[in-house]
């Protein structure tokens, strides 16, 4: 299955995507993680990313295909992947058909993540996760059992994300409406869109999600 999680900043694609990858056995397939694992190592894609981030705008076609690309080409991809975080504009979407379509493969699903903007906001804002295993909480709506530990692996360090913050988080949201938006009614009109309600909670949300992919796959 060729799963895509569509929605604003905010919306809990890599909080929902993650859990999808517990419960299903698909592999999350970040743009925004691969993205900020190339800045960290310094590769010419992620020098030339990492200012365009920053600002909150969207990084080249060119760039992110080319990362998207290899890592689809790993092995472990074979079982299912859940796009999260691509495609964002018409040119991706379009890639990722004829990416798709030299595997025999095309899109099984797309879900479109609604939230409001205001809402989306808050959740930005009080963003953090583990820096050991990744896993993702919130000041208010998502805090570890135990203060300062995660639950997942134990660790006791956590970072925070550059873009995150108030200005960088409204640019990221006009570039949503903007360039990422229109390809709702692009994947309606070939009858693979699925729209969930993403301002309930993370467990309600969840469940209606896998209640889908059930579906689907
Ligand atoms: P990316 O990393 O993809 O960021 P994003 O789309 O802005 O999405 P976020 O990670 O902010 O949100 P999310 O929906 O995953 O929410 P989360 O689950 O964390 O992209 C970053 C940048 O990289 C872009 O701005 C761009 O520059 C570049 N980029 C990436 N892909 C690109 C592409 N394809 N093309 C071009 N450029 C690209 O949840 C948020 C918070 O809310 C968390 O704290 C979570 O605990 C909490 N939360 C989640 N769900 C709920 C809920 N139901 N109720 C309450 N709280 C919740
Ligand atoms: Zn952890």
């Amino acid at each position: 299955a060729v799963l895509i999680l569509l929605g604003p900043p905010g919306a809990g694609k890599g909080t929902q995507a993650r859990m999808l990858e517990e419960s299903f056995g698909l592999v999350q397939l970040s743009t925004g993680d691969l993205l900020r694992a190339a800045v960290a190592a310094g590769t010419e894609a992620g020098q030339q990313a990492k200012a365009v981030m920053e600002a909150g705008g969207l990084v080249s076609d060119d760039i992110v295909l080319a990362i998207l690309r290899d890592r689809m080409a790993e092995p472990d991809t074979g079982k299912g992947v859940i796009l999260d975080g691509f495609p964002r504009t018409a040119g991706q979407a379009e890639a990722l058909d004829g990416l798709l379509a030299q595997a025999g493969l095309s899109v099984t699903s797309v879900i479109s993540m609604e939230v409001d903007d205001a809402a989306m906001i808050a959740r930005v804002a009080g963003r953090y996760t583990c820096a050991g295993c990744g896993e993702g909480y919130h000041d208010e709506f998502k805090l570890p059992a135990t203060a300062g530990v995660c639950d997942r692996c134990g660790g006791t360090a956590f970072k925070r994300r550059a873009d995150d913050n108030a200005e960088t988080a409204g640019a990221r949201l006009t570039a949503y409406h903007a360039q990422t938006a229109p390809l709702i009614a692009y994947y309606e009109a070939r009858g693979v869109l699925e729209r969930i309600d993403a301002m309930s909670g993370i467990d309600t949300v969840a469940s209606g999600l896998a209640a889908i992919v059930t579906r689907v796959s």
